[in-house]
């Protein structure tokens, strides 16, 4: 391939990888979306391993037939890996599946910033080109070791394997401290050796010190910020394949790991707003939870007198209602009660109630997880809504019917200053005629915190599994 047809495929490439971040950023074009980056990514693979730097074109053949043979063997191994894994991985399992691929990134940085030191074909025009291509390896590897050490303690916390709660070394600041001054004085060292025996010395010293790094940043962050940190890991590694294209001299890859780079860092600050989060806090850890979801603690006082409704009395409610907004949490993801939501959501459609979503950023367990489950059950996307843009329309609704969700809808962030997610942003459900929460019992949510909405005057329970429940309700509404 000539190198100006290899230029134009990535450009190609670069514009569908542009046009594929815009698609997923809205439900409707999110299969296009995908499908840009699918075609993108097979346009970069084939111009790259039929392009100059692989095949040589006119010049120094690198790769002959069989190491063809290697390149499509290996495309074949991972290629179905992958395809298996999308298959099989649960979308409950997604963040940890997520955090497994951010490590493979980090790693392949680190083989290639080796790769690159221990070739010494490259001829150098000048002695700065020289420190500039050590500069490269340097701070590739570096980010590599940390993103690759990072993700697989998150891959080990997201999965249980490790538990979810913060590890808080004592001086740990002066711990991490300490370990950036070595890395920077081996950096020094590094670039000045008179060879690449003498320099391996510190570029081993310096990986060692960022993969315990990267194990000692994620272990040192609880279970309830493991979000942000997976979208910080994803940036990083946005930024390490961006090093990794540096070094191999590929603007593609330095453009991709840009655009990853910067969307992750977007998205981590977007995460970290709407669980009112300070994003230096978070990475310096100890924040957050041991995890999961711990049940009210036992001989706990209720705040409260609760009022439990049936399924009856909740379609009678529905009946009555002009306006409705159903706001679904984790809980309608267990029970996978979605698709019977749409039928309850079409039937009252069809009898002229205004019925709409509320989601909260933070809803479920992974970004976009609501969206993902309505999407599959067919619900418009014209009447799902942000947080943002429905909250205020609480006090105008008749009905707030909250599905399996707790944290999101909890006026404690709001009303008391001292609760673990006081200033967090919340759908004000309780501003709604009547609000009628379903759940299984009087369990506190993921944050752990039990949660004053369950206990006011307009509102109600429905006890039960949230799929079982609507179902009742939908039975009753036909009735
Ligand atoms: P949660 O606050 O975790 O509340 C979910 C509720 O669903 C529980 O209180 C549970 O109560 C109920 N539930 C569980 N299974 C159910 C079933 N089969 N039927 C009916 N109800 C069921 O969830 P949320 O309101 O969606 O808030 C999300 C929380 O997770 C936030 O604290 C957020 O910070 C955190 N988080 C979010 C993410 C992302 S990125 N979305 C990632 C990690 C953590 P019962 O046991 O009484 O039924």
């Amino acid at each position: 391939m000539t190198a100006s047809l290899a230029t134009v495929s990535y450009i190609g490439a670069t514009i569908l990888f542009i046009l594929s971040l815009g698609g997923l950023s809205n439900p409707e074009t999110s299969r296009r979306g995908n499908l840009y980056g699918i075609v993108g990514m097979a346009i970069a693979v084939i111009a790259t391993i039929l392009g100059r730097r692989v095949a040589g074109g006119g010049e120094i053949a690198l790769v002959t037939g069989s190491g063809y043979a290697w390149i499509i063997g290996a495309m074949a191994i991972g290629g179905t890996i992958g395809l298996i894994a999308a298959r099989v991985v649960k979308m409950t399992q997604m963040p940890e599946l997520v955090a497994i691929m951010h490590s493979l990134v980090g790693l392949a940085a680190c083989a290639i910033g080796y790769a690159s030191y221990i070739d010494t074909s490259t001829v150098f025009a000048t002695p700065a080109d020289e420190t500039i291509h050590l500069i490269e390896i340097y701070v590739g590897v570096l980010i590599g070791a940390v993103t690759f050490s990072g993700s697989v303690i998150a891959f080990g916390k997201l999965s249980g394997k490790i538990g979810g709660k913060p590890v808080l070394l004592p001086a740990r600041h002066w711990i991490n401290l300490v370990g950036l001054l070595v890395v920077i004085w081996f950096g020094g060292a590094f670039i000045h050796a008179e060879n690449a025996s003498v320099g391996m010395t510190p570029l081993i010293v310096m990986t060692v010190i960022a993969l315990l790094f990267g194990v000692h940043m994620v272990m040192a962050i609880g279970g309830a910020d493991m979000p942000v940190v997976v979208s910080m890991l994803n940036s990083y590694s946005g930024w390490a394949a961006a090093a990794t294209g540096f070094m191999l001299s590929n603007d593609l890859l330095i453009v991709t790991g840009a655009l990853v780079g910067s969307s992750g860092a977007i998205l981590s600050y977007i995460m970290c707003r709407a669980m009112n989060r300070n994003f230096i806090s978070v990475i310096a850890g100890g924040f957050g939870t041991g995890g999961g979801a711990p049940a009210a603690k036992a001989g706990e006082q209720p705040a409260g007198e609760v009022v439990a409704v049936s399924a009856q009395e909740t379609a009678e409610l529905l009946k009555e209602s002009k306006n409705v907004i159903i706001v679904p949490g984790y809980g309608m993801a267990v029970a996978q009660a979605q698709h019977v939501v749409n039928e309850i959501t079409q039937h009252l459609r069809e009898k002229g109630v205004n019925v709409r979503f509320g989601i909260h950023p933070v809803a479920g367990r992974m970004p976009g997880h609501m969206n993902v489950l309505l999407a599959e059950a067919k619900v418009p996307y014209d009447i799902v809504m942000e947080m943002d843009e429905i909250n205020e329309d609480f006090p105008d609704t008749d009905v707030a019917m909250v599905i399996g969700a707790n944290d999101i809808v909890n006026p404690a962030a709001q009303e008391d200053p001292t609760s673990p997610i006081a200033g967090m942003p919340v759908l004000e459900v309780w501003k709604a005629k009547t609000s009628i929460v379903m759940k299984r019992s009087m369990a506190s949510g993921y944050a752990g915190v039990d949660n004053p909405l369950f206990y006011k005057e307009n509102n109600r329970m429905l006890f039960g599994d949230a799929k079982k429940m609507l179902d009742e309700v939908l039975v009753a509404l036909m009735a």
